[in-house]
């Protein structure tokens, strides 16, 4: 591939955390997929290179989702009256279970790939449904659409209605078929989906920690999210102290595991120490945690403890795709946080919270979420004129309106070099 051109506009990113890069109306350089630099004027060896003018717009690195569920963008903004594990019986098992129709499967999954597609989210790690077929699916609207993502068939052997639970065995059988036949995709990769512990026995998990070896790939599951739900946990599995250990020795717990664990609301010392020692990545999930009263989970603490951190919108825990909503909903959970349980510990800033959602979680995938030198070109244009106000706003207050007042649509959207819109 030999594919060169420049964007030109007002370029932000985020290199460390709370820091924020600016340069107004400037080229950002695309060489082969990926960040060649940033330039306030195009130097000779780049001069005659196409140039994608967006001046007066803004320019930021796509965002990062680390936790959604496809299968349950149907129901997004609905059934917010209850906790956890009723909210699962009540409205996820219901819906999941639907998956088993391959037509349904495919009309619900065509919806959520166009309106993933349309949104700032340029990566994003996703659970599918336990159904092997429906998931491919799924792995090929999202092949086709330009986007890069983690996909998850879903393994559940215990602990679920009977039209959506499998035998240890078959959820086995289907994940080893479902990762042979996952290859044929280029830019969405399987990623290894137990649930939660309470969805899986204890042979599902060995099982899945040897899978996990034999084909190298990442794993993601659901983390210490609500009180009731760790009760669970501890009488599920008498011989771990705590409730990432239930993963962890199954070998499914980062280290040579690449893993994200979602939530991560009321992790202890111990557990927090282990994720830390384990580089497991935390999917701060703020809607959802709100929406089904999990907690606040002390993500500005993560962050101060050198935890790896990003955002996920969990729909539909979360009713919003949006990432720019996950933000805003960061800062503003971290701000209740301070006030009403740690006045220790100080609330996210704008600057931290576009970390999160972009180099933060970028991590993950690599290379990812910085406008960096040899970065992937993931990149999204804002346009803010549609935000009308009389202040004459600076750079910096222009990027924080559109984080709090867009409707997270990019006006063009470009994946590892390539432009979707
Ligand atoms: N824990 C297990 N399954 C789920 C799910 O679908 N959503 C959320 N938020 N937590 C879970
Ligand atoms: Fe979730």
């Amino acid at each position: 591939m030999d594919q060169i051109y420049a964007l030109k506009g007002n370029i932000f990113y985020t290199p460390a955390c709370g820091q924020l890069a600016i340069y107004p109306e400037s080229y950002l350089v695309c060489e082969n997929g990926r960040c060649a630099g940033i330039f306030g004027q195009l130097p000779e060896r780049y001069k005659n290179i196409p140039v994608e003018d967006h001046s007066g717009k803004l320019i930021l690195p796509g965002l990062i989702d680390l936790h959604l569920h496809a299968s349950q963008y149907a129901y997004r903004g609905l059934g917010m009256d209850m906790e956890l594990l009723q909210w699962l019986e009540s409205n996820a098992f219901p819906e999941e279970s639907k998956f088993a129709d391959l037509e349904y499967a495919e009309e619900a999954y065509r919806l959520f790939t166009q309106q993933l597609t349309k949104s700032a989210t340029t990566r994003a790690c996703i659970f599918a449904t336990l159904h092997r077929p429906a998931t491919l699916k799924l792995m090929e609207l999202l092949e086709e659409a330009g986007l890069h993502c983690y996909v998850g068939k879903v393994n559940m052997d215990r602990n679920s209605p009977d039209i959506l639970r499998e035998t240890t065995e078959e959820s086995l059988e289907e994940t080893r078929l479902w990762l042979e036949e996952s290859a044929r995709f280029v830019n969405n990769k399987p990623m290894l989906t137990p649930r939660f512990t309470p969805s899986c026995t204890d042979a599902l998990m060995a099982g899945l920690g040897r899978l996990q070896k034999e084909f190298q790939v990442p794993m993601q599951s659901h983390l210490s999210e609500n009180i009731p739900e760790i009760h669970w946990v501890s009488e599920l599995c008498p011989n771990t102290r705590f409730y990432g250990e239930a993963y962890h020795q199954f070998g499914l717990f980062g280290g040579d595991c690449p893993t994200i664990m979602a939530h991560c609301v009321w992790s202890d010392k111990e557990e927090r120490e282990l994720m830390k020692r384990q580089g497991v990545y935390i999917a701060h999930c703020p809607q959802s945690n709100m929406n089904i009263s999990s907690g606040i989970a002390p993500v500005k603490s993560y962050l101060m403890e050198g935890q790896k951190v990003g955002l996920g919108s969990d729909v539909a825990g979360g009713a919003h795709l949006s990432i720019f909503r996950a933000m805003t909903d960061a800062i503003q959970c971290s701000k209740l946080r301070w006030r009403l349980v740690d006045q220790n510990i100080p609330a996210l800033t704008m600057p931290e919270a576009l970390y999160l959602a972009t180099k933060g979680g970028g991590s993950f995938f690599g290379q990812v979420g910085s406008f960096e030198k040899g970065y992937e070109f993931d990149a999204i244009v804002m346009d803010d004129s549609d935000l009308p106000t009389t202040r004459k706003c600076s750079l910096p207050e222009r990027l924080e309106r559109v984080i709090y007042l867009s409707d997270g649509k990019p006006c063009a959207k470009y994946v590892a070099g390539q432009r979707l819109f």
